[in-house]
């Protein structure tokens, strides 16, 4: 016999994927996946800071976003390799905003060489990059973050891994692959601390999206990519812009600790 039936509770679902007025930080955001991001963010109303090492382009697109979108979009330029980029960037979000709703920790390094020949200073660039700054920044944003922060809308990290974090690469980038999967514990292991202070640490690991990155992978062996994946095509910026969105809205509002393979199915391979 059925039990008593349960009264559902009402339930707004507009606006639901909305980051109308959100204030975001998109590391890396000048291009590839960063820009895919950052541009998702600005058409949907958010005010969008994005920084990358090379100003002019920096600047040039953040004044293209802020055209062509509802929201707005600042160029910060830094170098989040090092201590002092952090602090430098860190500090001038802090001086401008009181709140900070939205950290995409994107900006990453990739290094491929056969096993004797892959050098250590390459190996420390990827890891120092894609692991510890991405630690650092969301570190010393955390006040920021935090003042965005309440039970109903958390503040969000999202952190771009990869699915080289996930399953064994073809190619050998060593600390790449490393550096991934490095980057999805770490999201686990922040998520489980700052859930408690209602900031939500996630993590997108992409699969094949059109970049400077993956320009040499996806010149040379693109169909055998394609091939591999049950979708039969690489990622589209929306792909990458619509998880992010949602990550980032009222939608994703209890999703804490996931890593989302955006990458049509090669991971079940
Ligand atoms: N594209 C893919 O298919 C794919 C797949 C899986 C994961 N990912 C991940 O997605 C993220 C973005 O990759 P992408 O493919 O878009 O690469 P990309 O085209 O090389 O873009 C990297 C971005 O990071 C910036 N950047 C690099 N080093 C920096 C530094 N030291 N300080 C500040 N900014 C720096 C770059 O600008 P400047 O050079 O001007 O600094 C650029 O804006 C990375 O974490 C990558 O591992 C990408």
């Amino acid at each position: 016999m059925a039990g008593p039936q349960q009264k559902s509770q009402p339930m707004s679902s507009q606006n639901l994927f909305s980051i109308q007025g959100k204030v975001a930080l998109v590391t890396g955001g000048s291009r590839g996946i960063g820009l895919m991001i950052a541009r998702g963010y600005v058409e949907s109303g958010a005010r969008v800071y994005i920084s990358s090492r090379t100003k002019e382009v920096c600047d040039q697109v953040a004044e293209e976003l802020s055209e062509n979108g509802s929201g707005t979009c600042i160029s910060i330029p830094a170098d989040i390799h090092s201590e002092q980029g952090i602090q430098e960037l860190a500090g001038e979000i802090i001086g401008r905003e009181k709140t900070l709703n939205i950290l995409v920790n994107n900006a990453g390094a990739n290094w491929a060489a056969k096993l004797e020949e892959y050098p250590d200073d390459g190996f420390n660039k990827v890891m120092t990059l894609n692991v510890k700054s991405m630690f650092v920044l969301t570190r010393e944003l955390l006040p920021l973050l935090e003042k965005a922060a309440t039970p109903d809308d958390p503040a969000r990290v999202i952190n771009i891994g990869s699915i080289d974090g996930i399953t064994v690469p073809k190619v050998e980038n060593y600390a790449y692959s490393a550096s991934k999967a490095a980057v999805h514990h770490m999201t686990r292991v922040l998520a489980g601390q700052l859930g408690r202070r209602n900031i939500t640490v996630n993590a997108i690991a992409p699969g094949p999206f059109e970049s400077k990155m993956t320009k040499w992978m996806l010149d040379n062996l693109k169909e055998m990519i394609v091939a591999t994946c049950p979708l039969g095509r690489i990622g589209k910026p929306e792909d990458m812009a619509g998880t992010a969105i949602y990550l980032a809205s009222r939608a994703g509002a209890y999703v804490n600790g996931a890593i989302i393979p955006v990458d049509g199915g090669i991971t079940t391979q």
